[in-house]
C-alpha cells in the first residue's frame, strides 16, 4: 500500500484509539439478555439478505437462488472460505443463518449439516427453501452463546458474519470449540477494526454529526443490530487462546479481506438507503480504496483455527 495512505490510516486509528482510551467501555461483554433480546428483534425484522429477494412473481427457490448469487458476487472470498465441496458426509453446524444461502449450500455439497439461528423468521424461511428444493438439514432456533449439543459433535463450526452481533462473543466462542470434535475447524467471519468502513460509519455518525467517540461505539450503536462489534487481529487471537481451555487452537489463520461494505458495492438495507448514502455510494472512489488501502483494512476478517487432537 502507499506509505502515505498507510500513514494516514495509521494516524486516524491511533486518534480512535485515543479517544477509546477517554470512553470507559466499547464492548460490554457481560451476559446481557436485554441486549439480546433487541437484536433478536432487529432480525426478526429484517433477516439478513431477505431485501435482496423478489418474491412478486417467483417461486421461492428462484427468488433465493438469485440472492445466493447476488451474495456469493458481491463477496466472492466468502464460497472459497467456506469450501463447501470439501464437506460432503461431515458434519457441519452452522450458526446465525440469515436467509439460508450457506445452509443450503452445505446441504446440496452432500454435508451432514445442522443450522441455529436466533429468529423464528430466519428457521422458517429456511425450512420452506429446504422443502422446495428437496433437501434435508436440521434448522432450529437457539442461541449462539448456549448451543444445544453435546461435547466433541462437529468436524466443522462455521459462523459468517454472525458472532460479533451476539452480546457475549467470547461465550459463543467457547461453545463453537465445545461442540466441535478435536481436530475439527472452526471457520467464522468476524467484522474487522481497524477498517474502512468502519471508519465510513464513523465519519458518517460521528464527525460528521457533531460527535467525537470511538469508531468502535459508533459501529456499536449504528451498524445493523444493536451491540455489533469489531474486532482487531490480537484480540481475536487473545479469544481463540482464552477460549480454548485445553490446548492452542493449531494452524490459526486470520486473514481482512476488503468487502463490498468496504467498497460499498452491497445493496444498502433500510436504513442506509437515504439521499446521503446515495450520493456517497456514487461518488465512492472505489478503485483508489482497492489500490490505495488493500485488504489490510478491510471489514471482513476471516478466521480459521483447527481444535487440537488431545486435550
Ligand atoms: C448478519 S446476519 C448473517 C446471516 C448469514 N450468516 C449471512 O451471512 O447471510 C446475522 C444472523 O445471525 C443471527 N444471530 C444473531 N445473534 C445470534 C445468536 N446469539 N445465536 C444465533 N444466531 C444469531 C441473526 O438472527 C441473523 O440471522
Amino acid at each position: 500500500m502507499n506509505p502515505s495512505a498507510t500513514q494516514l490510516l495509521m494516524e486516524v486509528w491511533t486518534l480512535g484509539s485515543c479517544v477509546e482510551l477517554m470512553s470507559l467501555t466499547v464492548f460490554p461483554v457481560q451476559p446481557d439478555e436485554g441486549l439480546k433480546r433487541r437484536v433478536k428483534e432487529h432480525w426478526e425484522k429484517d433477516p439478513c439478505a431477505i431485501r435482496y429477494a423478489d418474491c412478486a412473481d417467483r417461486d421461492i427457490v428462484h427468488a433465493f437462488a438469485d440472492v445466493d448469487q447476488r451474495l456469493y458476487e458481491q463477496d466472492n472470498m466468502r464460497a472459497e472460505f467456506a469450501a463447501f465441496a470439501k464437506a460432503r458426509d461431515k458434519k457441519v453446524l452452522e450458526v446465525g443463518l440469515g436467509v439460508g444461502s450457506d445452509l443450503l449450500s452445505w446441504a446440496r455439497a452432500g454435508a451432514d449439516v445442522c443450522g441455529v439461528d436466533l429468529t423464528e423468521a430466519s428457521v422458517n424461511l429456511i425450512r420452506r427453501r429446504l422443502m422446495a428444493e428437496g433437501l434435508s438439514a436440521q434448522v432450529m432456533v437457539g442461541d449462539a452463546e448456549n448451543l444445544p449439543f453435546p461435547d466433541s459433535h462437529f468436524d466443522i463450526f462455521y459462523s459468517w458474519g454472525v458472532l460479533h452481533h451476539t452480546p457475549d462473543t467470547e461465550k459463543a466462542m467457547r461453545q463453537a470449540w465445545r461442540v466441535l470434535k478435536p481436530g475439527g475447524t472452526l471457520k467464522l467471519m468476524l467484522y474487522h477494526y481497524p477498517s474502512v468502513f468502519a471508519y465510513l460509519i464513523w465519519m458518517l455518525y460521528g464527525p460528521l454529526k457533531g460527535k467525537f467517540v470511538n469508531p468502535r461505539k459508533i459501529v456499536f450503536d449504528h451498524l445493523e443490530s444493536p451491540g455489533t462489534k469489531a474486532f482487531t487481529e490480537d484480540e481475536v487471537q487473545e479469544m481463540l487462546a482464552r477460549t480454548l481451555v485445553h490446548g492452542t487452537p493449531q494452524t490459526v489463520k486470520i486473514q481482512p479481506y476488503l468487502a463490498s461494505a468496504d467498497l460499498l458495492t452491497f445493496e444498502l438495507s433500510d436504513k442506509y438507503r437515504g439521499r446521503k448514502w446515495q450520493i456517497i455510494r456514487q461518488i465512492y472512489p472505489r478503485k483508489l480504496v482497492k489500490l490505495l488501502v488493500g485488504d489490510k483494512f478491510g471489514f471482513f476478517m476471516t478466521v480459521e483455527a483447527v481444535k487440537p487432537q488431545f486435550q
